[in-house]
């Protein structure tokens, strides 16, 4: 295989840095496609972690990377990332890291934006991480956004917040009652950021064109997860961007055909973090435990993540809406312990019984999980890297995740270090 998308199968959180990091050994070029900062990507090398919000996770194994233009850049944040990577002597330079010249920018009044909206909303907020995402993305669709090829022209950019503020600072002031954004300020601080990430700027369509023309490997590193997709995730708590694996296309300018796999990454059990439906949701002694043995906090905002139980009906939705070829099931360590397991098969919504994800939130929210219960396992995974020394009950329920799904399951993480891993099928070409 050659190009692989590897993608979130839930609500995001799944593992895919520590994947994306392990996989990238094999590849030659690993590409951020959708979503900004809101993402966070946690690696762990050589017992130090890192945590990737912008840089694409095949950073550290010294791979090329690229942030296409679905991206939504927040270049203060990307200027702090670069500068801690080179301090722990991970080479950024623009020769490893690329940035599309068609991706937006987040602006300062985006920020003031989400995070104003989501005071006014109150109890009924979506939780967003309150980075700016949804503003850039309705600028881009309205037409109003500033890309990187923008802000490299000093003269246009200025003229572009010219012509944009009166109407931000209009919404700011006015509606949610917060100060405005100040025309010079803003001036000032993204002229520097521009000097700053110039050398960086480029067409990644062209680059990663002459990429595929010679046989390498690319990784595109999905973002969010699949029910966080504005289209068809839970609505509307969900991202502004579509982060299923079809955009990894449209995100970074390649051909649908220049895919060749599409590796979902399964969480052993389900989180999520924010406001919205979850229908496996447990809020007893077994979600607490999960949570605590998981460390289900957030990578960005440090918020506490929901837990539950495995939910199939969600899996299954995942799996046709990406064209997944291969599983990944993540933190499969955190269930040791735990008496039996619980999967999730149907939902039950009055007296229907539901096996595809409903669109109406309210539907949903209604809905009760039907679970098969299968046993638990008490041994210590954490250090096995062969599938046939995994305790009989922990190989089971991979199996019946495999049965359920009908997509075979190629790699499984039992820890959170890169080597805590079991892989059954690399999805890369190797040696
Ligand atoms: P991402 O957003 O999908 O990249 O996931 P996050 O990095 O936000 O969250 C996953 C968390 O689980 C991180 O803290 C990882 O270090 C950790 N992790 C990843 N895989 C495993 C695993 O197999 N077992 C355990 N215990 N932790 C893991
Ligand atoms: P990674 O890539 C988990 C959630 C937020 C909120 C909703 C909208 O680390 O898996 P936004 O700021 O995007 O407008 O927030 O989406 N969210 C995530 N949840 N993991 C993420 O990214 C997320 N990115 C956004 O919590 O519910
Ligand atoms: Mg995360």
């Amino acid at each position: 295989m050659a190009n692989i998308v590897i993608i979130g199968t839930q609500w995001g959180d799944e593992g895919k840095g520590k994947m994306v990091d392990l996989l990238a050994e094999n590849a030659d070029a690993v590409v951020r496609f959708q979503g900004g900062n809101n993402a966070g990507h946690t690696m762990v090398v050589g017992g130090r972690q890192f945590i990737s919000h912008l840089v694409p996770s095949g950073i550290l194994q010294g791979k090329t990377c690229f942030i296409g233009n679905g991206v939504v850049v927040d270049p203060a944040v990307l200027i702090e990332e670069i500068e801690y990577l080179q301090n722990n002597a991970v080479a950024c330079g623009p020769d490893r890291l690329m940035i599309s010249e068609r991706a937006h920018v987040i602006m300062p009044y985006h920020k003031m934006i989400d995070n104003g909206r989501e005071a006014l909303k109150g109890d009924s907020k979506i939780g967003t991480t309150g980075r700016g995402i949804g503003p850039a993305y309705e600028d881009k669709a309205n037409r109003s956004g500033i890309r990187f090829a923008d802000l490299m022209d000093e003269d246009f950019f200025r003229s572009k917040l010219e012509a944009l503020l009166p109407e931000k600072n209009f919404y700011l002031k006015g509606f949610l009652k917060v100060p405005p954004a100040d025309l010079d300020t803003i001036y000032g601080q993204y002229v520097e950021y521009a000097r700053r990430l110039a050398p960086h700027v480029t067409n990644v369509s062209v680059a990663l064109d002459k990429l595929i023309r010679e046989q390498k490997q690319i990784m595109f590193e999905g973002a969010q997860g699949t029910h966080l997709d504005i289209d068809h995730g839970t609505y509307p708590f969900v991202t502004s961007s579509n982060t299923l694996a079809a955009n990894a296309c449209c995100g970074s300018g390649i051909g649908p055909k220049a895919i060749d796999a599409v590796i979902g990454i399964v969480k052993a059990y389900t989180t999520r973090v924010g406001g919205g439906p979850f229908p496996t949701e447990l809020s007893d002694a077994t979600g607490d435990f999960i949570q605590e043995k998981g460390a289900e906090f957030g990578a960005t905002t440090g918020r506490r993540r929901r837990c539950g139980w495995l939910d199939m009906v969600l899996l299954k939705n995942a799996v046709r809406l990406n064209g997944i070829t291969g599983l990944a099931i993540t933190k499969l360590d955190v269930l040791c312990g735990l008496e039996e397991i619980k999967i999730c098969t149907a939902y039950k919504n009055g007296n229907d019984l539901l096996h595809n994800f409903p669109a109406g939130i309210e539907t949903l929210t209604g809905c009760k999980p039907v679970y098969e219960t299968m046993p638990g396992w008490e041994e210590d995974i954490s250090a096995i890297t062969d599938f046939e020394r995994l305790p009989p009950n922990a190989a089971a329920y991979l199996k019946r995740i495999e049965e359920l799904t009908g997509v075979p399951v190629q790699i499984v993480s039992v820890g959170p270090r890169r080597e805590q891993t079991i892989v059954l099928e690399n999805p890369f070409r190797t040696g």
